[in-house]
C-alpha cells in the first residue's frame, strides 16, 4: 500500500470531527474528498500533514507510520506533503518568484532566509515551474496584482518547489470563478499524471470531483459514507453524502452555480437542497 489510513479519529471536546476513518490506496491517484460543511474534510487533511494530531489510529505512507514522526522527521514529512488552501496564503506584497521560493524554506538556513538569499538554481527552478503552470510572465509582479486563478497557480508552484510526494489541497477552487477553477483543477490533474504525485483535494462540489478525480471519498459527520469511482457516485449516493432528502438538487453542489452566486445566495441554495 502506498497510503493507508487506519481507524483515524480526531475529537474536539466531545465532537468527533473525524470518526474512525479508514481507506487505502495501492498506488498514486487523484482523490477527491466531498461532503458538506463540518463533515471533517479539512481536519482529515490537516492530520495527514501533521498540522493537527489524530487522537487514535494510524496513517501510513509507504509502510511508515507518519503520525508518530518527531522533529526533523516530521518536518521532512511535511515537506513531502505540500498543502494548498482556498485563500492561497501567499505573501500579497511580495513578488511572485519570492512567493514560490518560499516553498524551499524548510531546507534553508535561518541566515539565508533572513537575508532573502536564494541559490541561482532555485530561482531558475521557480521560473521553470511558473512556466509550466503558464504564468512565468507574472514572475516579477506582486502576488496581490494577480487574479485568483493565477494566485492559486503560484501557490501550486510554491508547493511544487518542495518536490512533494503528495499535494493536499483544501478547497483549492472554492474562491475562484468557474473558468479559473477549471484551470487550477487541470493543473493539479496534470501534475498528478505527469509527475505521479498523489493529489488529495477537498472539494465542495460534486461535478469537480467527478470530472478530475480517480476516486471520490464522501464524508458525513466525520465518517466515510462513500468510497468509490466517479461512476459510482450517483445522485442517490450524493444525496446520502450531503444528507439531503428527495428535494436534493445537484445544481446546489455544482461549481458553476456556486461560484456565480453570492455567499448569501449560496447559503439559500444549500439550505433548499438540504431541507
Ligand atoms: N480547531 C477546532 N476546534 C474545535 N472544533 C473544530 C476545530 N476544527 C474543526 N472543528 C470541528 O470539527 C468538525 C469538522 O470540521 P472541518 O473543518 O474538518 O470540516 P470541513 O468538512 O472541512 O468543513 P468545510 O466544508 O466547512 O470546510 C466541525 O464540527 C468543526 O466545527
Ligand atoms: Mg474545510
Amino acid at each position: 500500500m502506498l497510503l493507508s489510513v487506519e481507524n483515524v479519529t480526531k475529537t474536539f471536546g466531545r465532537n468527533k470531527a473525524v470518526d474512525n476513518v479508514s481507506f487505502a490506496l495501492e498506488k498514486s491517484a487523484m482523490i477527491g474528498i466531498i461532503g458538506r460543511s463540518g463533515a471533517g474534510k479539512s481536519t482529515f487533511l490537516r492530520m495527514v500533514n501533521r498540522l493537527t494530531d489524530a487522537i487514535t489510529g494510524a496513517i501510513k505512507f509507504d509502510g511508515r507510520d507518519i503520525l508518530h514522526l518527531k522533529a526533523a522527521e516530521k518536518r521532512a514529512w511535511q515537506s513531502d506533503c505540500a498543502m494548498i488552501f482556498q485563500q492561497f496564503n501567499l505573501v500579497p506584497r511580495m513578488d511572485v518568484v519570492s512567493n514560490v521560493l518560499h516553498g524551499t524554506l524548510n531546507r534553508r538556513s535561518t541566515f539565508a532566509t533572513m537575508f532573502n538569499l536564494y541559490p541561482q538554481g532555485d530561482i531558475h527552478r521557480a521560473i521553470d515551474i511558473l512556466d509550466r503552470l503558464g504564468i512565468a510572465e507574472q514572475a516579477p509582479k506582486r502576488a496581490e496584482a494577480l487574479s485568483g486563478g493565477q494566485q492559486q497557480r503560484v501557490a501550486i508552484a510554491r508547493a511544487l518547489m518542495q518536490d512533494p510526494k503528495i499535494i493536499l489541497a483544501d478547497e483549492p477552487i472554492a474562491s475562484l470563478d468557474p473558468m479559473n477553477a477549471q484551470v487550477v483543477m487541470q493543473a493539479l490533474r496534470r501534475i498528478h499524471e505527469e509527475d505521479g504525485r498523489m493529489v488529495i483535494a477537498n472539494l465542495h462540489t460534486l461535478d469537480t470531483a467527478r470530472r478530475y478525480c480517480d476516486r471520490v471519498i464522501g464524508m458525513r459527520g466525520g465518517r466515510i459514507v462513500f468510497d468509490g469511482t466517479p461512476d459510482q457516485l450517483t445522485t442517490g449516493v450524493a444525496r446520502d453524502i450531503y444528507g439531503a432528502d428527495a428535494s436534493f438538487s445537484e445544481a446546489a453542489t455544482s461549481t458553476s452555480i456556486e461560484a456565480l452566486e453570492t455567499p448569501a445566495e449560496r447559503a439559500v441554495h444549500q439550505a433548499e437542497a438540504t431541507v
